[in-house]
């Protein structure tokens, strides 16, 4: 069984703010880039964490055994998420802006001056900022274009900016306000190729797709359980004889090796709970509805196999919904799409498809939607770069519609309508 209509009716139902309703009717959620909605089993078993399980860790009793526990089945599960080879080389943290700020000040006390490292105007300020903070060290960032007529990044930019001086080259996985996939695996090929690390955002991406870090064959990954179905958690991947090697900024009784050495202060157990539940939610739509890509992924075992075929299950849903979409959004007068709209090319995009509309500014666009209980962002979404760059950020930015695999024909048609009808 693939993942079709009633498979995700039935997956909805298992989210409990998918049912709720404002005024009597249904309410729509288009703002999964900015955090989806939380299967009904996370909350549960964050709430059974702070009942069963809550303290602190490393203690001689009962509760704090449990949260090591807790602890240890998280970095399993985001291992098994991401296909880390081992639990060890997985990261907690707040969120992924201040796993990357703690990691880029780690790398900043490794750099000398004159080194470069590569960034790319296509991405979210999160993965742009704190290796700008490195020029106070004397790094000198080199900036990648893309192309504005379909929000595609200029490789042939990115081949020409790599060098042999550059020893970080930190892009996106996909764009959180166009919905670009990059060509992760060859920038990575290409920083590899002058011995430079590979550092991907992939908090946009991770909701939408199979990650394998091993197959990128990346340095480092970051990502964000809000953002798939789970509570607000950093997570960062490392490979573990970088993480041993980077000098962490830490008290001193805390840990020496990776993954303590990183994870400053006391964790948030309770997220790591309910991020295990997300994972084996994802996976649980791989044993459900994966069967038809589980042969694809034979070579991967258990959980890491049922993960790959539910991601994959997901990906296919979403890109077909995405392609109803943009060709609703098609026969609107006035309205444009900024990023790629070929249904051709849709495997280098997500279904997050953001537009500007004539006669109303992004944020009227949004307001109005909301009063149709259909709710989407409106303006940066931090991805400052990408509005500057295509001249709108004096214009309020873009209107941002982010499906996800609970959304809905049914919806994306209701969103559709209401756009074309709405007053300008
Ligand atoms: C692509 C991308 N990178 C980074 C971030 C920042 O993530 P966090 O909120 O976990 O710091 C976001 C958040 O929207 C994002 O979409």
């Amino acid at each position: 069984m693939s993942l079709d209509q009633s498979a995700v009716s039935s997956l909805r139902a298992e989210f409990p703010a998918l049912q709720q309703t404002a005024g009597g009717r249904p309410l729509i959620f288009f703002d999964g880039p900015g955090g989806t909605q939380v299967h009904g089993s996370v909350i549960k078993a964050m709430g059974r964490y702070l009942t069963e399980a809550n303290s602190n860790t490393h203690g001689a009793f009962l509760y704090s055994r449990r949260t090591d526990e807790t602890t240890d089945a998280a970095r399993q599960a985001l291992a098994d998420f991401l296909n880390a080879p081992r639990p060890e080389e997985i990261v907690f943290g707040a969120n992924m802006t201040t796993l990357t700020f703690t990691i880029s000040r780690a790398i900043g006390r490794t750099l000398s001056p004159g080194d470069e490292i590569v960034v790319t105007r296509l991405d979210h300020d999160a993965d742009i900022a704190p290796w700008l903070a490195l020029q106070e060290q004397g790094a000198v960032i080199r900036h990648v274009d893309f192309d504005p007529s379909d929000c595609t990044l200029d490789m042939a930019e990115m081949e020409a900016t790599i060098n042999p001086r550059t020893k970080l080259v930190a892009v996106g996985y996909a764009s959180n306000a166009v919905g670009t996939i990059n060509d992760v695996r060859r920038i990575g090929e290409l920083a590899h190729a002058v011995g430079a690390w590979m550092y991907v955002d992939s908090v946009h991406y991770a909701p939408h797709g199979p990650i394998d870090v091993q197959a990128i064959d990346c340095d480092f990954l970051v990502c964000s359980t809000y953002k798939f179905f789970g509570p607000h958690l950093g997570v960062l991947y490392g490979r573990y004889e970088l993480l041993e090697a980077l000098p962490a900024y830490k008290v001193r009784p805390a840990p020496q090796d990776p993954p303590g050495k990183f994870e400053t202060g006391t964790g948030n157990f309770e997220a790591q709970a309910g991020a295990t539940a997300a994972v084996d939610y994802l996976a649980s739509v791989g044993r459900r509805f994966g069967g038809k890509f589980a042969e694809e992924y034979a070579s991967f075992e258990g959980r890491r196999r049922e993960l790959k075929a539910g991601m994959a299950a997901i990906q296919a849903y979403e890109r077909e919904l995405c392609e109803r979409f943009v060709a609703g959004l098609g026969k609107i007068p006035g309205l444009r799409i900024y990023g790629i709209t070929d249904p051709a090319r849709f495997d280098e995009r997500a279904p997050t498809v953001s537009f500007t509309l004539e006669g109303l500014t992004p944020n009227q666009v949004a307001r109005r939607l909301d009063e149709a209980n259909i709710f989407v962002w409106d303006g940066n979404f931090y991805a400052l770069a990408v509005t500057e760059r295509l001249g709108l950020e004096e214009h309020g930015g873009l209107v941002r519609v982010g499906l996800a695999h609970y959304s809905t024909p049914e919806e994306v048609d209701m969103l559709v309508g209401v756009l074309g009808d709405m007053p300008r």
